[in-house]
């Protein structure tokens, strides 16, 4: 990965509004056309409204128009290497493929580059639901 994925995911957890946990994320795409679309985790003071980083990310990603995802980088300048959540590793599914790469960062760069099929195997697919 070039470091510009990383320094896009580290601006956008600059923007995070996380007053409630103190927990800001930051998140990337890359699409294969060289594109890069981020975010942050927006909290609310009614908990359970708040958001990901990587679903904002997405939001820009589809807004942009979608396209082939390539690469994804997460960053939380509290933790020295953050995986995804749970929702998240679905949602990013629904836009990438399992060899999309998946690099998980701390405030430096990058600390451990995986998958996103190796974090979420077996996971829901809605082929059949079309
Ligand atoms: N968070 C993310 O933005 N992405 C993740 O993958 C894990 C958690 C956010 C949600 C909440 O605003 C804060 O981190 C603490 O859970």
């Amino acid at each position: 990965m070039s470091h510009d994925l990383f320094e896009a995911a580290v601006a956008a957890m600059a923007k995070a509004h996380a007053p409630y946990s103190r927990f800001p994320v930051g998140a990337a795409i890359r699409t294969v056309d060289g594109r890069i679309h981020s975010g942050a985790n927006i909290e609310n003071a009614s908990y359970p409204e708040g958001w990901c980083a990587e679903t904002t990310a997405l939001a820009h990603f589809v807004m942009a128009g979608g396209g082939e995802i390539a690469e994804i980088a997460v960053v939380a300048e509290r933790m020295a290497r953050i995986t995804p959540c749970g929702g998240c590793r679905q949602r990013l599914a629904e836009f990438a493929a399992a060899d999309t790469r998946l690099h998980l960062c701390d405030d430096t760069g990058i600390v451990e580059t995986t998958t996103l099929g190796a974090l979420l195997p077996l996971g829901f697919r809605g082929d059949g639901l079309k």
